[in-house]
């Protein structure tokens, strides 16, 4: 029932959610890892991927934000919302470092998550489903924590409440969303003629040409958070005349913002696209088996047990013989 609801709220939801990366965002991410995968890695995540998204991991990398809202998951995101706080950190405004015993008590941030779901989808002890979910908060979380604000200010819920206004637009937005959705809206509009599939062809040139030269650990959580932490100290919350944006004033941020951080978009999500595949690649090799769907597993249990009864059946044809009559009869060699 879990595994039809998943699925049911995936393929029923083109709806752009604003949150996290935008799902323009965690798409991306998930195509680029996903041209990167071993064909075994590749082999092993279909068996989580309902059979009509046609193995796309980009298709299942938004539904961590769909089940949390009401307008997408009216019936159940209540049942969802102990996941919210893995989607971010927060760190004091302003103190541009991320210690983990103060800013992820008890592994309940996307780092913690990181970790949890990574052992998750490979565990033996895990079932389908399980595996199946770990896999979902994998490629989802392996994008926020590559959108700087994911890993921003306490005081201002990660840029959310610092309001103002965006290349000319007549909307009062937010900083979140302009790094969740606006830089990459306007970098497709602008620079690729509104053709998503053109900025990911950019992006993967991008990504080849780099990440081959990098010697990279496949798990390292901690420093991406950093990473991410540095960019919002040195240029997230810097307007065009380098004065700090705050939840007091309305911003407005124009061709320069846009031109200094979308090369930073490009970036992340190039790095968060090679580091995905590196991560599923490994725990590819590192998994000890994979767990079948339970129906399937209730079938193959099934088909054991009719193959066993018809061997069965068969030796018992083949090794009955009718009982000797004897020659005579014992009564009669009295
Ligand atoms: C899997 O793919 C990566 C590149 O994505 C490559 O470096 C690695 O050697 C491959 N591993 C296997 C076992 O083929
Ligand atoms: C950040 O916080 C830590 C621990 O509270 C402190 O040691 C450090 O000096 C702070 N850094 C800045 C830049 O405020
Ligand atoms: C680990 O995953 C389980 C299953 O989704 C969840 O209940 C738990 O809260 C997670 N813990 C962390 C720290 O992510
Ligand atoms: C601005 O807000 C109005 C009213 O909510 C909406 O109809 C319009 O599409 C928005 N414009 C943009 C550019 O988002
Ligand atoms: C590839 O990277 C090199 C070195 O960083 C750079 O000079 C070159 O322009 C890049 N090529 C492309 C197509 O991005
Ligand atoms: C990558 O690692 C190898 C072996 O540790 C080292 O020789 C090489 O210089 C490193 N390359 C880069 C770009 O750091
Ligand atoms: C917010 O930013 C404005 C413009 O830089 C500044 O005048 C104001 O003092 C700031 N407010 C706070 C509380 O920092
Ligand atoms: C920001 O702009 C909105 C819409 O124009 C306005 O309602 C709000 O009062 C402004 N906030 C501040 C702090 O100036
Ligand atoms: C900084 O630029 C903003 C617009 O981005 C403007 O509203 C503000 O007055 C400027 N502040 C100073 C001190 O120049």
């Amino acid at each position: 029932m879990l595994l039809l609801r998943i699925f049911l709220l995936v393929v029923s939801s083109d709806i752009l959610h604003v949150i996290a990366w935008g799902s323009i965002g965690h798409n991306l991410v998930a195509r680029l890892a996903q041209s990167q995968l071993n064909s075994t890695t590749n082999n092993w995540i279909q068996h989580y991927i309902a059979s009509d998204l046609r193995g796309d991991l980009g298709r299942i990398a938004s539904w961590p934000d769909l089940i949390l809202y009401p307008d997408t998951n009216p019936f159940d995101y209540v049942h969802w919302q102990w996941s919210r706080d893995l989607h971010y950190i927060n760190i004091p405004a302003w103190n541009c470092s991320y210690i983990p015993s103060r800013d992820c008590v008890n592994d309940r941030c996307i780092e913690g998550a990181l970790k949890n779901y990574s052992r998750r989808l490979v565990d033996r002890n895990s079932d389908y489903v399980e595996q199946q979910q770990a896999l979902i908060f994998l490629v989802h979380f392996l994008g926020d924590i590559h959108q700087p604000l994911h890993s921003g200010f306490k005081n201002d819920q990660g840029g959310n409440t610092v309001k103002g206004f965006f290349l000319n637009g007549k909307n009062l937005t937010n900083l979140h969303t302009i790094w969740d959705v606006e830089i990459i809206v306007n970098r497709i509009q602008r620079h690729f003629q509104s053709d998503v599939n053109l900025y990911y062809n950019h992006l993967l040139t991008l990504m080849l040409n780099r990440s081959s030269m990098i010697n990279e650990t496949y798990n390292n959580y901690e420093e991406w958070v950093k990473e991410s932490v540095d960019y919002v100290c040195k240029q997230v919350y810097l307007n065009d005349n380098g004065t700090r944006l705050n939840v007091s004033l309305n911003f407005t941020l124009g061709e320069e913002y846009f031109n200094r951080n979308w090369p930073t978009v490009d970036q992340r999500l190039t790095q968060a696209g090679w580091r995905l595949a590196t991560l599923l690649n490994h725990l590819a090799e590192q998994r000890s088996s994979t767990k079948l769907p339970p129906d399937m597993q209730a079938l193959i249990i099934m088909a054991c047990i009719a193959i066993g009864i018809f061997i069965l059946a068969t030796i018992g044809f083949y090794q009955y013989k009718p009982p000797e009559i004897p020659d005579r009869s014992p009564l009669l060699a009295e």
